[in-house]
């Protein structure tokens, strides 16, 4: 007589950002698109992986190196570059050794390790405002942290563009010492960025209201194509003198999406501070996975301190920012010529990989429904799934669900 331990779970929703992918699967209309998960895609839609990762791959190999356990912390070559890109590599703060940079699985284990060490020490309040919306993930990576989920504006449905007063106003009024999460560059899902004078402005009251500053960049390179222009804000916080916390993905702009390596830094007070925080990091990773993985660490590092091969990534990177801007200009080109009426201007200004077209639930389940056009239900594209090949079908599709 077997007991049932589990008679009592119930059956769970699927991700509503991978779940779009298991029903586009099943589809066999050979035109369909899957416009939902944000994976660069080469203009024949096929997965990409860059020169300069198979170079990388090809070099370490020659190697020969053990496979040791990786520090609690990472690789070190790796952690080092990561932070320089993200700061810059003359950046007071690295020079003065104030910050802390562990090696993450990916972006989504940076974020959820950044939680787990705010939920501990963060002597504020346990909150975190999300810009409305933001990246599905971010609110359960945070809640199952412990930490409470509160929110200020920041998209405007009417402008399909950045609600800069609402953003401003609810800023202004957050209880002193919360931590605000900020997307450093191509805000996932409405592709929508502050301007640099903006920036500048939501700085100001930050610092006014005494925030942390959580900054969340999944895309550097992605936005403009150039790594040290996606930064900036990062960089402007850390020189207004505002002790940040960041998140770091290299999935997408080296497109090592399964390799899943990412960082954490801590800008600390001071050299002293960055060695406690470093101690209470490990103390908190050791217990969740022991080290991460080494791989993609070992890619990423030997790109970034090799130089020929990160001036070959950062053409790459540069080739795929290029290319969705592209697939943006002939979307819209694309609608016009089907004789659309609607303005589609925020296709072209939003920035990054993806596309918060203002599409309707309905006009959404339509696309999925009678032309096999997969996205999320709140009407957010993919531009990277986008290519010369079906950008013309997309727009006829899109065409056809909002005359
Ligand atoms: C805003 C944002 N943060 C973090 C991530 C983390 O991704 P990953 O865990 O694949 O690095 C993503 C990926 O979609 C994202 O869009």
């Amino acid at each position: 007589n077997v007991v049932s331990w589990w008679g009592g779970v119930q059956m769970g929703p699927p991700d509503p950002i991978l779940g779009v992918t298991e029903a586009f699967k099943k589809d066999t209309n050979p035109k369909k698109m899957n416009l939902g998960v944000g994976a660069y895609r080469d203009d024949q839609g096929k997965p990409f992986v860059l020169s300069c990762v198979r170079k990388a791959e090809a070099l370490i190999a020659s190697k020969q190196l053990d496979k040791e356990y990786l520090p609690i912390g990472g690789l070190g070559d790796f952690t080092k570059a990561c932070a320089q890109l993200a700061l810059g590599a003359d950046n007071e703060v690295l020079k003065s050794g104030r910050s802390i940079t562990v090696q993450t699985i990916s972006g989504t284990g940076s974020l959820r390790i950044g939680g787990n060490f705010l939920s501990r020490f963060h002597g504020g309040p346990k909150d975190v405002y999300l810009p409305k919306p933001s990246w599905g993930n971010h609110t359960p990576i945070f809640r199952d942290a412990g930490l409470q989920l509160k929110a200020y504006r920041y998209y405007d449905p009417s402008t399909c563009g950045f609600d800069f007063s609402g953003a401003l106003e609810d800023i202004s009024k957050i209880p002193e010492h919360s931590v605000i999460l900020l997307h450093a560059c191509a805000h996932n899902p409405t592709g929508v960025d502050p301007k640099i004078e903006q920036w500048k402005e939501i700085s100001e009251v930050v610092k006014k209201r005494n925030l942390l500053v959580f900054f969340d960049m999944a895309y550097q390179g992605f936005a403009s194509g150039d790594i040290d222009r996606d930064a900036w804000a990062v960089r402007h916080f850390i020189e207004q003198g505002h002790n940040i916390v960041l998140s770091q993905s290299f999935a997408k702009n080296m497109g090592l999406y399964g390799e899943r390596v990412g960082g954490f830094t801590v800008v600390c007070g001071s050299a002293e501070e960055a060695k406690r925080v470093e101690s209470q990091l490990k103390i908190l990773i050791r217990p969740i996975y022991s080290n991460p993985p080494m791989n993609g660490a070992r890619i990423a590092s030997t790109i970034l301190s090799t130089p020929d091969l990160r001036a070959l990534w950062l053409e790459e990177v540069h080739g795929m920012a290029n290319r969705i801007i592209k697939m943006r200009e002939q979307l819209v080109a694309g609608l016009k010529k089907n004789g659309s009426t609607h303005n589609w201007q925020h296709v072209i200004d939003q920035i990054g990989m993806f596309c918060f077209t203002g599409l309707k639930p309905e006009q959404v389940e339509r696309l999925i429904k009678e032309f096999s056009v997969y996205m999320t239900k709140d009407g957010r594209i993919s531009m990277a799934g986008v290519s010369s090949g079906n950008v013309g079908y997309l727009a006829d599709s899109i065409h056809a669900v909002t005359k």
